[in-house]
């Protein structure tokens, strides 16, 4: 179908929805571009929040527009560089051992075992909240993903059920509370920062702080579940690679970035036109709603000799699954080295993983991967 869309579709590459006036972006150059202009392509949504819930967007990174976006993203930047989170390497080993330690009897189901609680102890302690709250986390992200699901019909303000609002609502008080403690006591952790950042001067408000901590919290782990999940699924399917990697681990970093190009977490990003422009052959007036298809920018055979194959010896895989341009997911260097831990671990103490079962994907629009995935192996 992407194919299709790309390359036969009656629109091209590039192509505007008569029905919901959204443009849609296929190709991995068109894409590029979107991603790359921030002045013309705007990420700020935030006025399409209603106003009777919490602005859960309104400070966040990836909403922000320059020239403050460069401003908070400096806030965080050096807790995310590569060499800063090297140092989790220990601990990110120690948990993924002690969930791990919880299998037995042969069979475990890989997202609620490994796949969602490690990166959300991860993210967590990075921010200080406490992780015996996890079963919170979840179900706001559940929240979190129902909002952008029922948001992607292009219309000019989120559908947000009562359900959700509330989920916002608990959400905005906890992390406001943990905000307000910190400006107490500041501590090291990330939280500590954003309670107390000043961005030209003036402090971030308790409302920015909040939607700043929600993107990272979520950010931070939904995106890294579905790539260990997603990893797990293309093994099994390609039974070749799973053995060069369990041979070799120093071919793990190959196998990440090619599941990422062929299984994006992410599948696609909006932006809003802040002027008339062009996008291919395309007129786009200010403020259409554009959608990058990460997924199809991924397959286009413009980049990628044979995209449809999962080939982990691609000579360069320039794949936009963290974004590209200002926004470049700041998780990346987090995201990769927990994904090449947990999955380091994984072959080694289990020599014969195999699915058990049919995985349940989850069903939200912009997101993919599964939401249950049952595995099975021969206990030693
Ligand atoms: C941005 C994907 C992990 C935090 C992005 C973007 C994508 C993405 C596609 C760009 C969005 C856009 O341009 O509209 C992923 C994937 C991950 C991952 C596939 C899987 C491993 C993480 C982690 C964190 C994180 C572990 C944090 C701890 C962020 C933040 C942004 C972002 C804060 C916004 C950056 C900005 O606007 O400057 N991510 N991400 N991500 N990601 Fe990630």
């Amino acid at each position: 179908l992407l194919r299709w869309l790309r390359e036969k579709g009656a629109h091209g590459p590039v192509w505007r929805d008569e029905e919901g006036g959204a443009v849609h972006v296929f190709s991995h150059e068109h894409a590029g571009k979107v991603l790359a202009d921030p002045k013309t392509f705007s990420s700020d949504m935030s006025a399409a929040v209603p106003d009777d819930v919490p602005n859960f967007i309104e400070g966040s990174l990836a909403t922000t527009d320059p020239p403050r976006h460069r401003k908070l993203r400096q806030v965080v930047t050096d807790a995310f560089t590569a060499k800063t989170v090297a140092s989790l390497e220990p601990r990110i080993v120690e948990v993924t051992n002690q969930l791990l330690d919880h299998v037995s009897g042969g069979e475990f189901e890989f997202v609620e075992t490994l796949s969602n609680p490690l990166p959300v102890t991860v993210i967590a302690e990075l921010l200080g909240i406490p992780i015996s709250d996890q079963p919170k986390f979840r179900r706001w992200a559940e929240a979190a993903i129902t909002a952008t699901a029922e948001a992607q019909v292009g219309e000019a303000e989120f559908q947000i059920n009562e359900w959700v609002a509330d989920q916002v609502r608990e959400m905005q008080e906890y992390l406001t509370d943990h905000a307000e403690r910190r400006r107490k006591e500041p501590t090291g952790d990330l939280m500590s920062r954003l309670a107390n950042a000043e961005v030209d001067g003036t402090r971030l408000t308790d409302n920015q702080v909040f939607s700043f901590a929600a993107d990272l919290l979520f950010a931070g782990h939904i995106t890294t579940t579905m790539l260990l999940g997603n990893t797990l699924l293309s093994l099994d399917e390609n039974p070749a690679a799973a053995v060069a990697v369990r041979a070799d681990r120093s071919r793990l970093p190959d196998l990440i970035e090619e599941v990422l190009r062929y299984r994006p977490p992410v599948t696609l990003t909006h932006r809003l036109t802040r002027q008339d422009t062009t996008v291919g052959d395309l007129d786009v007036p200010a403020g259409s709603l554009v959608v990058a298809w990460i997924i199809s920018a991924n397959r286009d055979e413009q980049r990628f000799p044979n995209p449809d194959v999962f080939d982990i010896d691609r000579a360069s895989n320039p794949h936009m699954s963290f974004g590209h341009g200002i926004h470049f997911c700041i998780g990346a260097p987090l995201g990769r080295l927990e994904a090449r831990l947990a999955l380091n671990i994984i072959l080694d103490r289990f020599p014969d993983l195999a699915l058990a079962g049919k995985p349940d994907y989850l069903a939200a629009p912009g997101l993919f991967g599964v939401q249950t995935l049952p595995l099975r192996y021969t206990e030693a």
